[in-house]
């Protein structure tokens, strides 16, 4: 009853309802309306009380809740089913459960904070909480499996158009998949497949996005190549809002990408979206370390490199450095 009575406050936020209305909605005590207005403000809505006028929201929280991910969401599927969490181990642990047991796609899991927030290649990813976005996603596509690492393209492409649009200033990608301003990262994306007899039967698309923090709430270790959203733009923002821009585009480019039957499109936008390409670039593959430079993504989405032998290498995994150009 609390979130409709919230969202009963959300639609009215002009003017008071009267606790004699909600009790009459929702046919309990005053005392009952009151409780759960307590709860609300406890949980960081301003919520206005006035004898004889009744409640009314003043402000919202920056909390990422499903209400506050659900509210005024412009998707049909992505982010519409949202399983929330205060804390957790990583929300790709909880979706890929979830998608075992039948969550439909575009079910999001999202947390508040991570405990053990999953990097690429085996690594950490720091995700304290009240800071940023921690969210996976689970998709259900009917691809053959080796189109499933592009969509990990689509991702970095979803949220770097949604970041650039959010900021005003390009957040460029870093193949395969991080997000950039000026050369530090603001977002890491994991993604995840479940097989079944050599079919996906899913693929959980993790986002994690640095929104609120300061350069010192970054360990020591992050402080010279990671960056947030508050450090870029110089202001708080609200990261419910944030993820859905993300989770709009991600779903408009994936519809594109699973209608068109390919990557060719994404391929473009990722490259316009690209701090990679033309640079110089060391590339720490799991058979040893490739320098050349980056001349193209294939349409496998593989990083096409000029080695310094002038061979052309087509990379599939690894870490790249982006050396300064010289
Ligand atoms: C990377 O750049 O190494 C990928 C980082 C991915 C982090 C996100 S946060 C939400 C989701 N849950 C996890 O445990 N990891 C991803």
């Amino acid at each position: 009853m609390k979130e409709q009575i919230l969202e009963l406050l959300r639609q009215h936020s002009d003017k008071y309802m009267s606790g004699e209305e909600l009790c009459k909605r929702f046919a309990v005590s005053r005392t009952a309306i009151w409780k759960h207005i307590k709860d609300l403000q406890e949980d960081g809505y301003q919520i206005e009380g006035v004898r004889n006028r009744g409640y009314r929201l003043l402000a919202v929280p920056d909390l990422v809740t499903g209400s506050e991910i659900r509210n005024g969401l412009q998707t049909r599927r992505f982010g519409q089913y949202v399983v929330d969490l205060k804390n957790t181990g990583s929300t790709n642990v909880i979706a890929a459960k979830l998608a075992d047991e039948g969550e439909p796609e575009g079910t999001l899991v999202i947390a508040d904070q991570q405990t053990g927030g999953k990097g690429r290649r085996g690594r950490a990813w720091y995700s304290p909480g009240g800071t940023g976005i921690w969210m996976s996603l689970i998709l259900r596509p009917e691809l053959p499996m080796a189109q499933a690492p592009q969509l990990t393209l689509v991702a970095a492409v979803a949220v770097s158009l949604a970041l650039t649009e959010i900021v005003g200033q390009k957040a460029g990608i870093k193949w395969p998949n991080d997000i950039l301003f000026e050369d530090r990262k603001v977002c890491g994306i994991l993604t995840e497949m479940n097989m079944e007899s050599e079919e996906i039967n899913s693929v959980i698309v993790g986002i994690g996005v640095n929104v609120n923090q300061e350069l010192h709430d970054f360990p020591l270790e992050l402080q010279d190549r990671a960056t947030s959203l508050r450090m870029v733009t110089g202001q708080r923002l609200q990261r419910a809002a944030a993820a859905q821009r993300i989770l709009e585009q991600f779903e408009v480019l994936y519809d594109l990408f699973l209608r068109e039957g390919g990557f060719a499109p994404i391929r473009e936008l990722w490259k316009r979206q690209s701090v990679t390409i033309g640079k110089q670039v060391v590339a720490q593959t799991p058979r040893g370390v490739i320098k050349g430079i980056a001349v193209d993504i294939d349409e496998m989405g593989a990083l096409v490199l000029r080695d310094e032998q002038g061979q052309v290498q087509k990379i599939y995994s690894a870490d790249i450095l982006l050396a300064p150009p010289v």
